[in-house]
C-alpha cells in the first residue's frame, strides 16, 4: 500500500517538474490558460485544490474579517509588496514560476490559511497538508518573507483584486 502511495507521488512529482520547466517560456504573462489546451493545467489546479481547500492553516490568524468593498488603500499597499518582495515568484495568472501563480488563491485558500502561510511559512510547511501540496509540485520551500501582519492583509487584499472580488 505504502509502495502504491510512493509510486503515484512519484509520478506526480516528475509530471510537475516537467510542468515547471516548461512554464518559464517567455512571452506566456498574459495567457492564463498556460501555453497548451491539453487539460494538464486543470489537472495542476485540481491537485493543488485538493490539498485543504477549507483549512485555516497552521498560526496566529483564525478569524480574518474581510472587508466589503475592498479596502483600495490595502490593494495598492498590497501590490506594492508583491512587486518587491513576491513577483520573482508569482505570477498572477493561474501558471506557475517558481511558486503557484495567484489566480484563483483566494478561493482555493481560506484568507486565514494565506495570513497564516505568508506570515508562519516554515511550520506551515513543516505541518500543513496544502502548503506540502504546493511544495510537492514546485519542490523549493517559499522563504519567509518577514511581513508585519499588516502588510500580510495589504497583500491579501491585492491578491482578492487580482481575483476580481469586491
Ligand atoms: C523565492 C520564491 C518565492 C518568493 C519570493 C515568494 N514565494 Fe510564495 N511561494 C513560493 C513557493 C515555491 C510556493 C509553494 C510552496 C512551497 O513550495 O514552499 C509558494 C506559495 C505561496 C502561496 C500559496 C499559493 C497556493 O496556491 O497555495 C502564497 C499565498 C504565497 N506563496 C504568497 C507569497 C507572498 C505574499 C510573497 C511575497 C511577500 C511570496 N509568496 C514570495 C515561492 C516564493
Amino acid at each position: 500500500m505504502k509502495n502504491i502511495s510512493l509510486q503515484i507521488l512519484l509520478v506526480f512529482t516528475a509530471f510537475f517538474i516537467y510542468r515547471c520547466g516548461t512554464n518559464k517560456q517567455p512571452g506566456n504573462e498574459n495567457n492564463v490558460q498556460g501555453p497548451d489546451s491539453s487539460g494538464t493545467k486543470h489537472k495542476y489546479d485540481t491537485v493543488l485544490m485538493m490539498a485543504g481547500i477549507n483549512s485555516k492553516g497552521v498560526g496566529r490568524f483564525d478569524n480574518i474579517k474581510l472587508t466589503h468593498p475592498l479596502d483600495e488603500q490595502m490593494v495598492t499597499s498590497g501590490k506594492r509588496i508583491y512587486e518587491t518582495k513576491c513577483f520573482a515568484c508569482h505570477k498572477l495568472t493561474t501558471e506557475l514560476l517558481v511558486g503557484p501563480g495567484w489566480s484563483g488563491v483566494t478561493s482555493r485558500r481560506t484568507p486565514e490559511w494565506i495570513m497564516n502561510w505568508v506570515t508562519n511559512t516554515k511550520v506551515m510547511l513543516d505541518k500543513d497538508q496544502a502548503a506540502q501540496a504546493d511544495m510537492a509540485v514546485c519542490l523549493i520551500r517559499m522563504p519567509n518573507q518577514d511581513l508585519t501582519d499588516q502588510q500580510a492583509r495589504d497583500v491579501l487584499e491585492f491578491m482578492r483584486k487580482n481575483d476580481g472580488k469586491n
